[in-house]
């Protein structure tokens, strides 16, 4: 598979032109990588009225993804989540329906801020038993359930899968559900990037979401920023028609070179023995797996490339987990108290040994027994957008008892927030804020 970008980049590079154009550093190296660095000069092409070496990336993109288009992002899944819900938005209009979108709560905050910027009402779908704020499987009987109950059908069903701890919904039966009742579906895609090129493909296109965002950056070796907006060959028209407006409508008018030149490599390194280097790694992973679980260990998560462990089963916190490994020299996406999750990719192969011998090393010892709090069904006393754009102060979570939350980004560490902006602070979100030991919100004044 040709690398367009990168082409041009360096052949731009090694002509010696007076770069009378941003940006600023012009090419003189300080990180030694800003030769590389340009900006959207004439024959560099426009990333969203692309005509030229990204349109030929991009276009390369979604012939590996097998999608109707797919939009490189600089600004990682946040930017496509924004652009999705106002393609939802465009089309909930077009067809005179209310703009009121389903989605799971373990939604990342970039949903709730493109759902106030977008103006949606969300109907939230809880999980069935509480893990934790992080984990949520919208299974098909709990959608069909909810569906045949609701009072006003929602235009689209939003799921974040994989979830944080590794949990994958069953998109394919969730999307012939989303069909049966009229909804589109709309995935956060953004862990879960290499799915499409497993054996047989569980990306959400292929299983058949109408529209979902990758984080490149996240599972595929590109750099940090780095993602895709991807639309379906059976999505909506508008979608496909709209999508570079929806992207530059929220996008930076500075789109990263380097991140785009890493995309356009990307796309030749799947294109090319990818889909059996990720195979033998992911043989190699599910047998760590199970050597950790015979050892003991309780994971969580069906993710091949995710090994989240239940770390109070094994007898320690998630946190302290992750200390012990990081004085080992491993670093860990993420551990909580209750979980510890490590990422991998094929770009692990040589670590594959180093990291079972460490996790084996740790002794299990009894059982911590204390449970994160449940997540329960607050109040909801105003809409996302209103309670985002009122005046509010910022005050101690323990005087916060019966105030309506107007921040955010009141999250557990990965950004999945415990309460939404318009709810009501009840005692149990009190508690949850306690246990993730968040002190201070924003409430409305
Ligand atoms: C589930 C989920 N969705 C969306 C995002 C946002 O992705 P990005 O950081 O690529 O903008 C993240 C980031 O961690 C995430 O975990």
């Amino acid at each position: 598979m040709n690398t367009p970008i990168c082409d041009y980049v360096k052949k731009y590079a090694e002509n010696s032109n007076l770069r009378l154009h941003m940006p600023g550093h012009k090419g003189t190296s300080f990180l030694g990588i800003e030769h590389l660095d340009i900006t959207e000069i004439q024959g560099a092409d426009v990333l969203y009225s692309a005509e030229g070496i990204i349109k030929e990336s991009m276009d390369n993109a979604a012939s590996l993804f097998s999608t109707a288009k797919t939009l490189y992002s600089t600004e990682g899944s946040s930017l496509s989540i924004r652009a999705m819900l106002y393609l939802l938005k465009l089309y909930a209009k077009g067809k005179g329906r209310t703009p009121l979108i389903l989605a799971g709560r373990n939604a990342h905050k970039a949903f709730l801020s493109a759902a106030a910027l977008n103006d949606f009402n969300v109907d939230w779908l809880y999980p069935e038993k509480s893990e934790g704020l992080l984990s949520l499987k919208v299974t098909p009987e709990q959608l069909r359930a909810h569906l045949e109950k609701c009072k006003e059908m929602p235009v689209a069903l939003y799921i974040t899968s994989p979830d944080y701890l590794g949990n994958v919904s069953n998109i394919k039966e969730l999307s012939a559900l989303c069909r049966e009742f009229g909804l589109l579906l709309l995935v956060d895609n953004a862990h879960g990037a290499y799915l499409n090129f497993l054996k047989e493909s569980a990306h959400p296109i292929a299983l058949g979401a109408d529209i979902c965002c990758d984080s490149a950056h996240k599972t595929l070796p590109v750099l940090t920023g780095g993602g895709y907006l991807h639309i379906s060959k059976n999505a909506p028209e508008i979608f496909i028609e709209q999508a570079e407006n929806a992207m530059s409508l929220f996008a930076s008018t500075s789109p990263s070179y380097l991140i785009l030149q890493s995309l356009d490599m990307a796309n030749r390194y799947l294109a090319k023995g990818y889909k059996e280097k990720l195979s033998a790694f992911t043989e190699k992973s599910q047998n760590i797996k199970k050597a950790l679980t015979q050892k003991g260990y309780t994971l969580f998560g069906d993710e091949v490339l995710k090994i989240t462990i239940c770390a109070k089963k094994y007898g320690y916190l998630g946190t302290e987990l992750a200390e012990i490994l990081k004085g080992k020299n491993v670093v860990c996406e993420f551990a909580d108290k209750d979980f510890l999750t490590l990422m991998l990719t094929p770009e692990n192969e040589e670590d594959l040994n180093e990291l079972k011998d460490v996790l084996l090393g740790i002794e299990k010892r009894q059982k911590i027994n204390d449970a994160p709090p449940c997540v329960t069904v607050p109040k909801k006393a105003m809409g996302i957008r209103d309670a985002l754009f009122c005046q509010s102060i910022e005050v101690n979570a323990k005087e916060a008892s019966g105030k309506i939350l107007a921040s955010y980004n009141v999250s557990c560490p990965p950004a999945v927030p415990i309460a939404v902006c318009g709810e009501i602070i009840d005692e149990n979100a009190l508690k949850a804020f306690e246990y993730y030991g968040i002190e201070k919100l924003r409430i409305v004044k």
